[in-house]
């Protein structure tokens, strides 16, 4: 009998002008909480995708307690005890809870579907993972973490033994983290094996027995969590040290271009006054539901405000939506970034190109080799990892999509860019990546204003933080090298 519950060895898998994963080994011992890393693009979800047979690798063999199978779909793999909740989940959102879980699983008495026992047998599940609300309620009306753990419900029905979660903290406030947690210890406490796949390599450290550590589509570190450092896993995903973000002085101009003065969104936001300067990185800190994504949404058109007023360059203006907002040289790059943010299916160029077309086109025809380089030069200047401009960029990383998307504002030429939590999701060296490519925007005139839930990355960027706490302006700050998270928190809660 094998020491490993599963085994997969010497797995390949190609992408066209990508070597995903190059004979990489990975194995789970029974009972465990394996935490697999490495950056965005390392091979993580191929690698799982591979073992749940939504890929075909084109080489390696997998091995389940000794006895070598072979998994041809996601159906096949819960048949043989493997479950996964993929990184974007996919539940059928119009549907119930309960309809959620037993999807593909349908209760039956007397072979005809029986809903009552559907939604009573979801409850109970529902019950176990501490999730207090109905099975009736549609999917599309829960958060994110409550989604996740109807997810993870949906792998128990079938009976997994193996439960596989591709990033599921990236979009959690702490408390929801908790909760996920504290799920994922009563699994393992059963007998679960589980796979947790995360940036955040506290939370590694926090739950995981071993860990899995990837680089560019190969294995390079398999050990116990309590052997390495936080630091020796971030060098053996980056291949190098990353050096903390030191706190860089800018000097800004004070020339005032954007101004709010008592704007308020009833139940969204109150009395919000502020001034941002030319080139000034202004970070906006808060507590998840401080109203700052209301705010932005509001100054950037997409709602109304109920009172107060905004002034550009010493103007007032009315935006009424973000039409206008972008014909005023105002820029927004939203925080659900797959959702929102790109057109997924689409071309890198097409992404970056797509407001700036008039710029480029005569007599209503577009100049598509004008577009291509323009987005390569993009592309070089923002050192973007990807084969060509023509590749959809629903096949980059996170870190790399988002800087598709920042590259399509600095073409479009915005004076202001609104960047809600611009890193979630990213690993630690694209996002000293991203803070490079503000710090240059900036340097150049833009006035970027950073919305973000992680005290460290505001104090590193910004030359000022605003603090929200529930839709209320708490106070302002201004970074210094000693500064430490708490003390935003503090002004936040004050
Ligand atoms: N469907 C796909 N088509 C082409 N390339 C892909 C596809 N899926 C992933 N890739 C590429 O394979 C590599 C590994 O991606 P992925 O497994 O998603 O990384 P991770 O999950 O570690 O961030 C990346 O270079 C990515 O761009
Ligand atoms: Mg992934």
């Amino acid at each position: 009998m094998s020491e490993y519950l599963l085994e997969m060895k010497q797995i390949v898998k190609k992408f066209p002008g990508t070597l995903a994963l190059n004979h990489v080994d990975f194995n789970l011992k029974s009972g465990e909480v394996m935490a697999l890393i490495g950056e965005n693009g390392a091979g993580k979800s191929t690698l799982m995708n591979v073992l749940m047979g939504v890929l075909k690798p084109e080489e390696g063999e997998v091995y389940l307690q000794g006895t070598k199978i072979e998994i041809k779909s996601p159906y096949e793999a819960l048949q043989h005890g493997i479950g996964m909740v993929p990184q974007e989940l996919n539940l059928v959102t119009e549907l119930s809870i309960a309809e959620n879980i037993y999807l593909g699983c349908h209760q039956k008495t007397n072979g005809i579907f029986d809903w009552k026992k559907t939604a009573q047998n979801a409850q109970v599940i529902l019950k176990k993972l501490k999730v207090d609300i109905d099975p009736r309620e549609k999917v599309k009306n829960i958060t994110a973490a409550f989604q996740e753990l109807v997810s993870i419900a949906r792998t128990l029905v079938f009976g997994s033994n193996i439960i596989i979660l591709d990033e599921p903290t990236a979009s959690l406030t702490i408390q929801e983290k908790d909760h996920l947690f504290e799920v994922v210890r009563m699994l393992k406490s059963e007998g679960k094996t589980i796979v947790i796949i995360t940036h955040h390599l506290d939370e590694v450290k926090e739950l995981s027995d071993r860990v899995t550590i990837m680089r560019d589509g190969t294995l390079v570190k398999v050990c116990q969590t309590d052997e390495v450092t936080t630091d020796e896993m971030i060098f053996y995903m980056a291949n190098q040290k990353v050096e903390k973000n030191k706190i860089i002085k800018r000097n800004v101009s004070d020339e005032i271009v954007l101004e709010a003065r008592g704007l308020t969104r009833k139940g969204e936001f109150e009395d919000v006054s502020f001034q941002v300067r030319k080139g000034e990185i202004f970070g906006v800190a808060g507590l998840v539901g401080a109203g700052r994504t209301e705010l932005f949404s509001c100054i950037y058109g997409l709602t109304k405000s109920h009172s107060g007023s905004l002034y550009l360059n010493g103007k007032e203006v009315v935006m009424k939506s973000p039409v206008d907002a972008i014909a005023n040289g105002i820029g927004l790059v939203p925080e659900e970034r797959r959702k929102q943010g790109m057109f997924a299916l689409l071309s890198i160029y097409e992404n970056v190109m797509m407001p700036s077309y008039h710029t480029i086109s005569s007599k209503g025809v577009i100049n598509f080799d004008e577009a291509k380089k323009r987005t390569n030069r993009q592309i070089d200047a923002m050192r973007i990892k990807t084969p060509s401009c023509n590749t959809q960029i629903k096949n980059l990383s996170g870190g790399n999509q988002q800087k598709v998307i920042l590259g399509r504002w600095m073409e479009k030429n915005v004076d202001i860019l609104i960047l809600d939590e611009p890193t979630r999701g990213i690993d630690v060296r694209a996002k000293g990546e991203i803070y490079r490519l503000i710090r240059e925007m900036a340097d150049n005139g833009v006035t970027v204003i950073v919305i973000s839930s992680e005290m460290d990355e505001l104090i590193s960027v910004s030359d000022r933080i605003m603090v929200m706490h529930e839709g209320l302006v708490k106070g302002f700050m201004e970074p210094s090298e000693d500064m430490v998270g708490e003390e935003i928190l503090k002004v936040a809660l004050k």
